[in-house]
Formats: C-alpha cells, sequence, structure tokens
C-alpha cells in the first residue's frame, strides 16, 4: 500500500524540481549581457529574496536614488546598527538596492561625495577609486570573451590619470584604446616602446633582470589611439569638437556584441551628452560599463573644479546616475 501511495508523490516532485530547473534556466538564459538587452525594469522583481521590498522598490526610478525608508528597510533585513565588526573597514562602499543588467552595483553614496575613502581620511587622494573595484562589470562577465575590446576615454588628461589606471586595473584586455584630451601639452603616448627580449639581462642572480626601466610595451602603444579634441554633444569644426555618440555610433561602429567601456570626465561638458543617452535606447546596450564624473556646483567641488556647473545641484547629480542606471547604464560615479 505504501509503494503505491508514494509513487505520486515521486512524480509530483520530479515535476516540481524539473519546473523549478526550466525556470531558473530561462531567468539565468534571458540575463545574458551580450545577446539581449533587458533593461532594469524588467529585472526588477527577480530578486525578492534579497530582502523584503525590493521588488516594489526597484520597480521605481526611486529605487536607484534610494530615499528614505528604501535604506532603513534593507539596512533592518540585514543588521542591526552596530553588530557589524567589519562596518568601520567596508570603506569601499555599500550595494545598492536595485540591480542594473542583473548584477549587483555601488550604491550612490551622496553623503561622503561619491567619494568614501577621501571623505573618511581613508585615502589623502581624491583620484582613489578603490571604492569602484569591488563593483566592476567585467569581475562579474567575462568581458574578455568578445572580440572586440574598447575602452574610450574622454577626458584623459596625463597618459598616467587614467589610462594607464584602467590598463592596469580594470579586468580586461582592451584590444583599442580611443583618449581624448584637448589640451596637447598633457596627452601623450609614452615615448617610446621597449623591446622585452633586448632589455633582459641574461644570468642576473636577483630578480631584477632589465637594463634599463621599460616604459611600455610596443604591442601596448600600438592599441591607443590619441585625439587632441575637445568631446561633447555635437560636431563642432570650429572648436575642434566631436560628437561623442556619433563617435561610438558611427566612426567606431561599435556594437551590443562590442565589449566597450567608457570613462568620461570633461569639467561639466557631460550634461548634454548624459541627458541624450537617457533618451537613446542603443546606448546602454553598446556600453558595457560607464564611469562619469558628474559636475555640480556644491562647496565640496571648489577644491577641485574652477568650474562652476551653475544651478545643477548635487541632487541632479544623483539623479542623474539613478536615471542612467534606470535607463540599463551599468554606471558609476568617477573617480
Ligand atoms: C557572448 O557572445 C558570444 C558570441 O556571440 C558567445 O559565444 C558568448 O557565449 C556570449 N557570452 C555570454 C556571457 O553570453
Ligand atoms: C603623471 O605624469 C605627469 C606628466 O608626465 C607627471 O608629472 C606625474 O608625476 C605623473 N603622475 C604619476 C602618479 O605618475
Ligand atoms: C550626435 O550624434 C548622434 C548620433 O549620430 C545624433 O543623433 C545627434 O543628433 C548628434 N548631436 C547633435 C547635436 O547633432
Amino acid at each position: 500500500m505504501t509503494f503505491l501511495k508514494t509513487w505520486p508523490l515521486r512524480h509530483a516532485l520530479l515535476f516540481i524540481l524539473s519546473t523549478y530547473v526550466a525556470v531558473d534556466l530561462m531567468v539565468k538564459h534571458r540575463g545574458d549581457p551580450n545577446v539581449t538587452y533587458i533593461s532594469s525594469h524588467q529585472w526588477a522583481g527577480q530578486e525578492t529574496e534579497e530582502w523584503p521590498g525590493q521588488a516594489e522598490v526597484c520597480s521605481r526610478r526611486e529605487g536607484y536614488l534610494e530615499i528614505g525608508d528604501v535604506h532603513e528597510l534593507r539596512y533592518k533585513s540585514r543588521m542591526k546598527a552596530g553588530e557589524n565588526p567589519w562596518h568601520q573597514m567596508k570603506w569601499v562602499g555599500e550595494v545598492a538596492p536595485c540591480r542594473v543588467k542583473g548584477h549587483l552595483i555601488d550604491k550612490l553614496d551622496d553623503w561622503r561625495n561619491f567619494r568614501r575613502g577621501f571623505t573618511l581620511g581613508f585615502t589623502p587622494d581624491v583620484e582613489d577609486r578603490t571604492h569602484i573595484l569591488p563593483w566592476i562589470l567585467a569581475s562579474k562577465i567575462d568581458l574578455n570573451q568578445r572580440e572586440r575590446r574598447v575602452f574610450i576615454d574622454v577626458g584623459a588628461n596625463y597618459f598616467n590619470t587614467s589610462v594607464t589606471w584602467f590598463m592596469r586595473m580594470y579586468p580586461c584586455d582592451f584590444t583599442e584604446i580611443h583618449a581624448f584630451e584637448s589640451n596637447a601639452q598633457l596627452l601623450q603616448k609614452p615615448s617610446r616602446g621597449f623591446d622585452e627580449e633586448a632589455n633582459s639581462v641574461e644570468g642576473n642572480p636577483w630578480s631584477y633582470m632589465t637594463k634599463v626601466t621599460p616604459e611600455a610595451p610596443q604591442w601596448m602603444l600600438d592599441r591607443i589611439n590619441i585625439y587632441h579634441k575637445m568631446v561633447g554633444d555635437e560636431d563642432d569644426i570650429a572648436n575642434n569638437a566631436i560628437n561623442i555618440t556619433r563617435f561610438i555610433k558611427e566612426e567606431l561602429q561599435l556594437k551590443p556584441t562590442d565589449t566597450v567601456v567608457v570613462k568620461i570626465d570633461i569639467e561639466g561638458g557631460e550634461w548634454p551628452t548624459l541627458r541624450r543617452w537617457i533618451n537613446d535606447p542603443d546606448m546602454p546596450k553598446i556600453i558595457d560599463e560607464l564611469f562619469v564624473e558628474v559636475h555640480y556646483n556644491h562647496p565640496s567641488m571648489a577644491m577641485w573644479d574652477s568650474y562652476s556647473s551653475g544651478e545643477i545641484t548635487r541632487q541632479d547629480a544623483k539623479e542623474m546616475l539613478g536615471d542612467l542606471r534606470w535607463n540599463g547604464f551599468f554606471a558609476h560615479f568617477w573617480p
């Protein structure tokens, strides 16, 4: 009798299990970043296991701004204040309540001017980017799988300001680098490449194996293109300015199947371009990850920026990042 009774139960369990596996596969497959673009809106609701109320919050733009009770709700569900011994060490920052392209991303921490380590005195350098490292998209998905892997640095400053940071720290082997800096005196390629073979000391008992300090290998320099031009929302020959949207879409012909990482730091000139991009559904598909310094008018910015961003407030900057994420850009504040 027992034998007969348990058979339907086994069938039912098998059915439930296979349905679960099928649904799980479907959901995961939908998340392939380079196949189909899933907007953050569509993603909302799939992460209910994270913390109570997340699905509801993530179905709204406000989810990315982390207003009022949103923060409390998440915090309460994790731990009570003061009980976490690691709290003081987490200066890299907290996680945002809502995912972008299905992946966790850093919280938009305007209280610390988006630079937690510097504001708390953990680093003396405002250019420190340690807080960004744990959230980089290429550490979650393999961006090296794509044949064309492009880094675009808009407002590069010195070669060592951000180009070398991305080449060294970003976990992707870029096949093309396009760096823009209007001031030709700032941005120059390292003066020479070097030949690894000719520069090595044979039989040196120490681990120091080079004759002269090498600069950058030639194969790496060959991938770098430098443009001494202004970058903005429109082509303006008189002002030596190029339209970055056209450059990405038409000149470089970049596609969603390419790896594209973009960094923008152009002293307030980013606003018209970012406003265009949040209304252009192609751009978050083409750009895998975006790093942008959004300039605003605030005393905390005055120390580094002679540029005053007029009436633009810190809240506007935060909302711009929220809107970029809402529209599917895996976007962080830079630096
Ligand atoms: C991305 O696209 C390539 C080529 O179409 C494919 O082989 C690869 O599996 C895709 N990667 C992911 C993570 O889906
Ligand atoms: C970056 O390059 C500039 C110009 O060559 C130099 O003055 C500066 O010291 C360099 N900074 C670092 C961190 O290497
Ligand atoms: C910049 O280029 C994009 C893409 O080609 C185009 O849609 C846009 O109108 C251009 N911007 C201006 C101000 O013309």
